[in-house]
């Protein structure tokens, strides 16, 4: 009794703090971005680690269950450091499961708080970063293959390598995960099973135990990094006007601007982008808003019509001068743009040249250069792509993009140019080839999912060809190669021989004349032998005959297709009438 006196009074000290703080910005306060109330982080010395909490919402709702020490610690939330999607978890389930009561408002706060507080340094968020960009991609974890394989059964380490916990806290989630999935122990954390045949044979350990060791000492609590991440981190001032260049599988370059608009907290932003994919002309115009976590994460959504809502996720560099990441959508999140946004002030910007591969001797040519501020008022001599590369004329401008006629003479060498007009430059802005040698299928493989018979919807995949030149040695997959980029194809499967008299082809979906991938239906198919699903393994085939292929025209590539299953398991599965809704944009 006498330690709840103790902190409500300390909590109410410091949100005076917070107010005084507040009112001298005129702006209102981000959960977790005030000072820390007497126990800085910073006074906790070794032994004694965990992080004091100081916001009332999470005091009143959570206290009942996570005592709060003398230090103002609470029992489990202050030995953890996640990113906003890891709280929001640990949120949900105590809503799920423990019957915590929260207003969406107050569970949002909670979130911002917590992940503000005892979030992640940039440094320690990158390796991970496929997992909250949602990106399908091989990840292979370096620090122990062992752990690997234990905790890769239902999910990706993904997860295991964007959080930071004591040890104890490592055994607790590992005994949750044995509570709450008692398959865990056949899938992952059995002994003398699949972890000891990866190796290490005279460690008898249950394969639990030797997790816990190794995650506790691969990812402890308090690290260097999150003392100075900590120490420097402050909401980024991002209003302002951003140049954007992406990438989208299966559509190519996109290029535009978008205005970012101060929100009701320094935390906050609404957006109104402007983009154009550089090969179809399609442009997009969408409104958004977003939340700024941990001084440097971004996390909003984007309106865009009829083509539905974008999910945002970036990381914001430390200068404050650009951001990256990956817009998406899907239920699988398969579709996206790999996004980079440069901050613009007035000044010049390149962001890039479409077509971006120019074949020396090929004669004149459109050749469109976006980017934000340019000038309106160039002439053909001031665009400096180097020796060998001539602007005959500039037929088109705006302040966005510049449209040109441009050649490249027979005796250019072959190579990545850099561009300079007007005091920007663009680096590696056109690649000169003398002729296309090969092409590949990107990625290599990909993963459908059928669906849309019942509840579970399609997951699709997307694929490019991409052209290269295998450079000045003539060789295929040497470093000097030159990727050339998307480049057009037409699309064919063929049967990949896993299971004999399959016909999987016939089966599985459709390959579009873009290189999109719709799945067919999921369950059983009466009209396949054995009525079975329509999954299968396939050859995804590009061939590309165009004039520029070198030799062995048409040029073909593939790779492998696996269809399979709707994700039947969703790790959210808990919907309750109480759930506050979605808590990170
Ligand atoms: C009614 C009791 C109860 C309340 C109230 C409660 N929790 Fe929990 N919490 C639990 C239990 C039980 C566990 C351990 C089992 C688990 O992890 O699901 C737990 C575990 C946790 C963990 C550790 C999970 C992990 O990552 O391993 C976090 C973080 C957490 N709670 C956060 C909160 C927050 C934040 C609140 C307030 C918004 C809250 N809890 C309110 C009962 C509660
Ligand atoms: C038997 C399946 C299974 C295995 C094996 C497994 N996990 Fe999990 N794990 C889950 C599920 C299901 C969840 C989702 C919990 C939720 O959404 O609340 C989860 C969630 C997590 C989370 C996020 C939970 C939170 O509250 O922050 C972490 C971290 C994690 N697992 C770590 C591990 C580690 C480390 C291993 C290997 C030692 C491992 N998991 C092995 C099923 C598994």
């Amino acid at each position: 009794m006498t330690q709840r006196v103790h902190f409500a009074s300390l909590a109410i000290v410091s949100a005076l703090g917070i107010t005084v703080l507040a009112a001298s910005r005129l702006e209102p306060p981000v959960p977790g971005m005030t000072l820390a109330n007497e126990h800085g982080t910073s006074s906790f010395g070794v032994g004694d680690e965990g992080y004091p909490i100081d916001n009332e919402t999470v005091i009143a709702q959570c206290e009942r269950c996570h005592e709060q020490d003398e230090q103002g610690r609470m029992s489990r939330i202050s030995f953890e450091r996640k990113t906003p999607e890891g709280w929001q978890t640990s949120i949900r389930r105590m809503v799920a499961l423990n019957n915590v009561r929260l207003e969406p408002a107050e569970a949002r706060e909670v979130v911002r708080y917590l992940s503000n507080r005892q979030g992640l340094a940039p440094e320690e968020l990158e390796p991970g970063r496929f997992e909250v960009e949602r990106r399908l991609i091989d990840y292979d974890y370096q620090g122990d293959d062992n752990v690997e394989f234990t905790c890769i059964q239902c999910h990706s380490m993904g997860r295991v390598i964007t959080q930071r916990r004591t040890q104890e806290e490592w055994a607790l989630l590992l005994a949750t995960h044995r509570g709450l999935y008692p398959l865990a122990d056949r899938q992952g954390f059995r002994y003398g099973g699949f972890a000891g045949e990866q190796g290490d044979d005279d460690d008898n350990r249950q394969p639990m135990d030797i997790a816990i060791d190794h995650l506790s000492e691969a990812f402890p609590l308090e690290t260097p990094e999150w003392s100075a991440w900590s120490a420097s981190m402050r909401p980024p001032r991002l209003a302002g006007t951003w140049a954007l260049a992406g990438f989208e599988t299966g559509k190519g370059r996109v290029f535009g601007t978008i205005e970012i608009v101060a929100g009701n907290t320094p935390d906050e932003f609404t957006t109104s982008a402007e983009y154009t994919y550089a090969e179809s002309g399609e442009s997009i115009r969408s409104t958004g808003q977003a939340v700024t976590y941990t001084g440097y994460q971004w996390r909003g959504r984007s309106n865009r019509g009829d083509d539905g809502e974008l999910r945002e996720v970036m990381m914001v560099d430390r200068e404050w001068q650009g951001m990256d990441g990956r817009w998406f959508t899907g239920a699988y999140d398969e579709f996206g743009i790999d996004v980079e946004l440069m901050r613009t002030r007035g000044e010049a910007v390149l962001t890039g040249v479409h077509p971006r591969a120019l074949r020396a001797g090929a004669g004149a040519t459109e050749v469109r250069l976006y980017g934000a501020n340019l000038p309106t008022d160039a002439s053909p001599t001031d665009f400096d792509f180097g020796l060998g590369v001539k602007v005959e004329s500039v037929t088109d401008v705006s302040p966005s993009v510049l449209t040109l006629r441009a050649y490249v003479e027979e005796t250019a060498m072959i190579g990545g140019r850099d561009l300079f007009l007007a005091g920007a430059n663009l680096t590696d802005a056109v690649r000169i080839h003398d002729g296309v040698d090969r092409i590949e299928v990107s990625p290599d493989w990909g993963m459908a999912r059928v669906g849309g018979a019942t509840n579970f919807p399609k997951g699709y995949q997307a694929f490019d060809a991409i052209g290269w030149d295998n450079g000045p040695d003539g060789q295929a997959n040497t470093v000097d190669d030159l990727n050339l980029g998307r480049i057009t194809a037409t699309w064919s499967m063929e049967e990949y021989t896993a299971t004999f008299d399959d016909d999987d082809i016939a089966y599985v979906g459709e390959l579009g004349p873009d290189g999109i991938f719709t799945p067919a239906e999921d369950g059983p198919n009466l009209n396949r032998k054995g009525s079975r699903n329509n999954v299968g393994d396939v050859w995804v085939v590009a061939t590309h005959a165009g004039p520029e292929a070198k030799a062995n025209n048409p040029l073909r590539a593939r790779a492998h297709l696996i269809v399979t299953v709707p994700l039947y398991l969703k790790f959210d599965p808990w919907q309750s009438g109480f759930m506050p809704g979605r808590l990170v944009p």
